[in-house]
């Protein structure tokens, strides 16, 4: 897992990190995750090879915002444009829907096409662009925050 962030800092797709993540770190996120089921991480496996995963982190700890998630979704270099992050989107959202959110976040910088397509594929909105909103080493970057509404889950039929 902590490879695939770090290809994605190296690919300069992430938002917020220049830096690369420790494998400690990875681990101190996922024991984080494993005890607090209202922020789960997905993992995609395919045959025991982790393809990208995908965690639901806090957006706001107002209680106002608390039904809000943030997403960050990442897949393995060699396992892109082949449906992983689309599997791993829809799978999240329906968690997050099981889980009572009301609206899921994201922000991407606006040079990600890819990361604008996923979104753009599976339901999301572009909100509007920060401009000169993430300072990472190379600079200040513009920002897009997308948003996902989830829909309202239905009551069993009786
Ligand atoms: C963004 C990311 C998660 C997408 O995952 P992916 O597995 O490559 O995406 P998918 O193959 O499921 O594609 C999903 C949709 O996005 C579009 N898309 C994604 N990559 C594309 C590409 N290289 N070319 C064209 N379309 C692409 C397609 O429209 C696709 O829709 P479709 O299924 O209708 O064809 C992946 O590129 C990634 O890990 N990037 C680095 C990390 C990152 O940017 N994360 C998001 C910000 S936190």
């Amino acid at each position: 897992m902590c490879e695939i962030f770090n290809e994605a800092v190296q690919d300069r797709l992430e938002t917020f990190d220049s830096d690369p993540r420790s494998v400690d770190s990875q681990r101190l996120m996922n024991a984080a995750a494993d005890h607090d089921p209202k922020h789960p991480i997905l993992v995609a496996d395919v045959r025991n090879w982790i393809a990208g995963w995908a965690a639901l982190a806090t957006y706001d700890n107002r209680i106002s915002l608390d039904d809000i998630g943030e997403v960050f979704i990442y897949v393995r270099r060699s396992f892109r444009s082949y449906g992983v992050g689309r599997q791993l989107m829809r799978a999240l959202q329906e968690s997050a829907a099981m889980l009572g959110y009301r609206k899921l976040i994201g922000r991407i910088l606006v040079a990600n096409h890819d990361g604008l397509l996923l979104c753009r594929a599976t339901g999301w909105r572009e909100v509007g662009r920060h401009t000169a909103h993430a300072r990472l080493q190379d600079g200040l970057h513009d920002v897009m925050l997308v948003e996902y509404l989830i829909p309202p889950v239905s009551a069993p039929q009786t």
